[in-house]
């Protein structure tokens, strides 16, 4: 027995036995709970930077005890399959623009894809930062999913191959849209023919003549480089584009209390980045196109910003009973929005 004990073999083997059941409680309480975060744009965008800026917020505040893993550029999963995603619990964490979630039958969502419904973001913010907001995060509750934040992106601009100056020009024009009936709306508003596209395919599309044009804002059109494969791009900023940070219910409710905390500070932290960076991002990006001297950029005049605006705002009427009256009374009560008042 002592002959064996001594065998340097037999020795390292109790050596590393000894350690490592020394270490085990150490090395179970350092795995960290893990977050996947996936998302469909770029890294260097304001959804990008922020759930970034997120992941190093809520290492920090939980001191190691929470990893967020982001999975940028629809490297994971592409819009549709994200939601999915999240409800099944393969992936805890998204920030989808407030557009996609009509299909998991929170159709009041479309309310944000209202044409000329939010003049600024003064009028936005009394909402996305207000009680008619929360309400909206909390209607998500019964699909699995808890609301976290919004978080801005910003107003869209027109673009296709063609300058887009008076409502006609936008005739027969073939125009991905998100995945939004109140979009599809707008779009035949305008006398344009609306396909719903995922954003991983927007770009492709264009460049191959499936579709004529698109909307987004500045720092999508610019970091997909869709102005490389579109000649004409038009501020008409006649709409918001914008995002709900979203966990899986179940996965959120199961956390421990102090690290729900933690994590809910360096939410409120990450938004107001995501929204200063959104801000910036979107202007610096129309510079941008503008000096790669690939697409014309033309604003509108006022007289036809307005005609603009007369042709899409009968689409608020024409949606009210899909996005529910009372959500939309209690957005253009926020707003001061009178739709009879043009
Ligand atoms: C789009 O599909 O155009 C946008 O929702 C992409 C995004 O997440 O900003």
């Amino acid at each position: 027995m002592s002959a064996r004990l001594t065998s340097p073999i037999l020795r390292r083997g109790l050596l590393a036995l000894a350690t490592s059941l020394a270490l085990a409680p150490m090395a179970f309480a350092q795995s960290p709970i893990v977050i996947k975060f996936s998302h469909v744009v770029a890294v260097d965008t304001p959804k990008g930077k922020a759930a970034e800026f997120f992941a190093k917020r809520a290492a920090e505040l939980t001191k190691g005890r929470v990893k967020v893993e982001v999975y940028p550029n629809s490297q994971l999963y592409k819009d549709k399959e994200e939601m999915e995603a999240l409800q099944l619990g393969s992936v805890q964490m998204l920030a989808p623009s407030l557009s996609k979630f009509a299909p998991l039958g929170v159709k009041e969502f479309e309310v944000f894809d209202l044409p000329f419904i939010f003049d600024d973001y003064t009028a936005l913010h009394k909402v996305t930062q207000g009680p008619v907001g929360q309400g909206l995060l909390k209607k998500l509750e019964s699909r699995g999913i808890t609301g976290l934040a919004f978080w801005d992106n910003g107003f869209k601009v027109m673009s296709a191959n063609k300058p887009l100056k008076s409502v006609a020009d936008y005739k027969g024009l073939k125009m991905r849209i998100q995945s939004s009936k109140v979009l599809d709306a707008e779009m035949r508003a305008l006398g344009a023919l609306p396909q719903v596209l995922a954003f991983s395919e927007t770009y492709q599309a264009l460049q191959t003549g499936v579709v004529d044009g698109t909307e987004n804002p500045p720092s999508n059109l610019y970091t997909q480089k869709m102005h490389e494969v579109q000649t004409n791009v038009s501020v008409t900023n006649h709409g918001y584009l914008g995002y709900a940070v979203v966990v899986n219910k179940k996965f959120w409710d199961g956390l421990p209390a102090d690290i729900r905390t933690a994590l809910n500070k360096a939410m409120v932290e990450s938004t107001k980045v995501a929204n200063d960076v959104a801000f910036q991002d979107n202007k610096d990006a129309l510079d941008k196109v503008k000096a790669s001297g690939k697409t014309a950029i033309y604003t509108p005049s006022m007289a036809e910003r307005f005609l603009l605006k007369k042709a899409l705002v009968p689409v608020h009427k024409q949606m009210a009973s899909r996005i529910g009256d009372e959500t939309l009374q209690a957005i253009y009560k926020e707003t001061n929005f009178d739709p009879s008042k043009l």
